[in-house]
């Protein structure tokens, strides 16, 4: 018998697993605000966009959004480099559309979390330019982190600091009567000074901007680069070239420093002093699941994205290390777990799995999606990634935008393949996406792969998605708990969790099972006989026991 399992389930949340802490076993969806819908035809994307299409957020069944900056910025980073912490930037439309679009969301039963950018700001900030205004080496400069150069004229950087997106991690400034100055660090593009978070004033900054988007009615924040504000007394070298691959391999002077958790209680307590469980979630590398789970004691974050589980290779044996690895960790400090796939600084994981091969990776992807909404935790997805998108390989130079694709030798340099705009209807571009163009192409083949095309088709990546979270929220079992471990074959995963049995395939051939429970959903078709069943190669079930 072959069975096709794609339920039309769209039952109500379940009211009392809110009752702990809400993003406890929410499914968070981030939000890259300049691709996902344009409300204006300047083919960016923007506030407004984002709010005429809650609807479809919400009939997907996430729980929550987060919405990358949108922030006064010269757009030298995607809006990383934030010169107005208070304002939104034209491109995206005025506070007023934020304003609306939480209210909206909130609306609708969505949660909503903005991005925070402590690390630096831009160089177009007020406090950047004051400090070079300010050549006296006073009160504006020491907001940020400037130095003299090494080197007989000070020719040289202060340290051997590389930035993450390449080259090195200080730039030179100019004085006034045209004669070179003292350098400033950034950790990433020359125009997104690091701030000194040694300096009372940073720290009380930060708290207003924090205040003035809790009182703005926001439920939380993302906290961009949780792990670089503090840096290692007197900015000791590191004394080897290369450093970018050190990040999340080992705590470096810049990064995942001690010192930085005090910063994240400070700010656990404002979260606390408002009511509705606002949150923070830390975007930290560290380098082992220990040190990540420090960003997640009791009385700091509430979240911290799990990047072991996005960076682990595909196969029943490193996922199955990663997660155990993953709930020890969060285990001891009483913290949920967190699953993530893709985000915008990665290449899209239906094209990572895949190798070369798009449909291996579209078959894993989708394997994958089902393993992650398992799992104990809370889940993020990235946009697009319910629609099966993969990372665009071929763009041609002149429309990139990603400053660490003109750095060069730092970070991948590739994150514009994964930012390109939502195809959301049409057998053209922009496919929906808005009233003019896209600020990067879509291909071609995005048409097929829009939500009107995939809407209704029960084979479909986006109604997989939909059947998935609709059952998560119908099914007690899932969401935040524990799992089990169950026997399976060599390549086979198989874990239950009370009332339910998730079983995945990574083999690139079939495996048969005992048939354990009634299956409820699958990423490709099962087949039956007697007792047992034939799961095709790179395929997740969901079993009902
Ligand atoms: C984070 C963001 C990334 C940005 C960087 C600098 O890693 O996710 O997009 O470039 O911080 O702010």
């Amino acid at each position: 018998m072959t069975q096709d399992l794609a339920p039309s389930v769209r039952p109500a949340a379940d009211a009392s697993r809110q009752a702990d802490g809400w993003w406890r076993s929410a499914v968070i969806y981030q939000v890259y605000v300049r691709s996902f819908a344009d409300s204006d035809g300047d083919g960016i994307g923007d506030l407004r966009g984002i709010r005429q299409r809650l609807p479809y957020l919400a009939g997907l069944g996430v729980d929550a959004l987060w919405l990358t900056p949108f922030y006064a910025s010269p757009q030298a980073d995607g809006g990383y480099d934030v010169a107005d912490y208070r304002a939104v930037d034209p491109l995206f439309g005025e506070l007023s559309d934020a304003d609306d679009l939480v209210r909206e969301a909130h609306r609708l039963g969505l949660r909503v979390i903005v991005d925070i950018v402590p690390n630096h700001t831009s160089d177009r900030h007020a406090w950047f330019e004051a400090a070079l205004a300010d050549r006296s080496e006073g009160a504006a400069r020491e907001r940020y982190h400037f130095r003299p150069g090494r080197g007989p004229s000070g020719e040289l950087p202060p340290n051997d600091w590389e930035s993450v997106f390449g080259g090195p991690a200080w730039t030179r400034t100019t004085d006034a009567d045209g004669t070179p100055g003292e350098w400033y660090l950034h950790l990433f593009a020359p125009e997104q000074p690091d701030l000194n978070w040694d300096n009372a004033e940073v720290r009380a900054e930060f708290e207003s901007v924090l205040r003035f988007w809790l009182d703005l009615g926001v439920d939380g924040f993302r906290i961009d680069v949780a792990h670089g504000m503090v840096k290692a007394p007197g900015l000791p070298d590191i004394g080897r070239t290369e450093q970018a691959k050190l990040i999340g391999a080992q705590v470096l002077p810049f990064f995942d420093q001690d010192g930085v958790h005090e910063i994240h209680r400070a700010w656990r307590r404002l979260l606390d002093s408002y009511p509705g469980q606002r949150i923070g979630v830390a975007e930290a590398w560290a380098p082992t699941s220990e040190r990540l789970a420090l960003y997640v004691r009791p009385d700091e974050l509430h979240q911290a994205f799990n990047f072991q589980f996005l960076t682990c290779d595909w196969g029943a044996r490193p996922m199955r290390e990663v997660i155990d690895e993953s709930l020890a960790a969060t285990l001891s400090v009483g913290a949920p777990t967190t699953w993530v796939l893709s985000n915008h600084d990665v290449v899209r994981h239906a094209t990572r799995y895949g190798a070369g091969d798009g449909e291996l990776g579209l078959r894993r992807a989708r394997a994958a999606a089902l393993l992650m909404l398992a799992l104990p935790g809370s889940v993020y997805v990235y946009q697009g990634e319910e629609l099966g998108l993969p990372e665009v390989v071929d763009l041609p130079d002149e429309v990139r935008q990603d400053p660490a694709f003109f750095r060069g030798d730092g970070q991948d340099g590739t994150r514009d393949g994964c930012r390109v705009p939502l195809p959301w209807s049409g057998g053209q571009a922009p496919f929906g996406f808005g009233p003019g163009g896209s600020w990067l192409p879509q291909p071609e083949a995005w048409a097929a792969l829009s939500v009107e095309a995939q809407s209704g088709d029960p084979r479909s990546t986006l109604e997989l998605y939909r059947s998935a979270m609709a059952l998560r929220r119908e099914l007690p079992g899932l969401g935040d708990g524990e799992m089990t471990w169950l026997d399976a074959p060599e390549g086979v995963l198989a874990f239950s969790r009370p009332g339910f049995v998730c079983t995945l395939n990574t083999l690139d051939g079939e495996a048969t099972l005992p048939v354990p429970g009634r299956p409820v959903l699958a990423t490709e078709a099962l087949e039956f006989s007697g007792g047992t069943v034939r799961i095709p190669a790179n395929t997740c079930v969901w079993w009902a026991v």
